[in-house]
């Protein structure tokens, strides 16, 4: 009885601080600083998106890519929320294979964030 009860008020610890850790979990960019931090050209400069395409990225270059498109995902979308997390997911996985430089990557990661694809449903006017 007493260890079922402890259990119990285990599990409702767990929960609660679970919760509070997902408040927590802010996206660290918004989705218009992804876009300027990987998609931005700077100063003439290709942007991050195309310098890693180009074959050009540095293994700091990819993690960074990748960190940024995860904070994408947690942003909330303007349009439909199943299709965001479909484009998100697709462009993660493809993100995560470059970091580990998985033969092919590059041309799934360029093909997975194509600008016009998502920015038709997502972006607004
Ligand atoms: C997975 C979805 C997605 C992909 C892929 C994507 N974008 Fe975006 N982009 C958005 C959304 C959503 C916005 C609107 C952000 C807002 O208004 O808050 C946006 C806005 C922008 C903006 C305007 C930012 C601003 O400050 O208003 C630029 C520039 C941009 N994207 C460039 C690109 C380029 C270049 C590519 C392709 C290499 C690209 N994006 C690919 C979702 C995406």
């Amino acid at each position: 009885m007493r260890i079922a009860l402890s259990l119990g008020l285990a599990a409702l610890f767990l929960t609660a601080s679970m919760a509070g850790a997902d408040d927590k979990d802010k996206p660290k960019y918004t989705t218009k600083e992804v876009m300027k931090l990987a998609h931005g050209k700077d100063k003439g400069m290709p942007s991050l998106l195309t310098k890693i395409t180009d074959g050009k990225g540095t293994d700091e270059d990819k993690k960074k890519i990748l960190e940024l498109y995860e904070a994408l995902a947690k942003n909330p979308t303007k349009g439909d929320a199943a299709d965001w997390k479909k484009l998100n997911d697709a462009i993660i996985t493809a993100a995560k294979d470059v970091v580990d430089g998985k033969e092919g990557s590059v041309a799934v990661l360029k093909k997975a964030a194509a600008c016009g694809a998502c920015h038709n449903g997502h972006k607004g006017k």
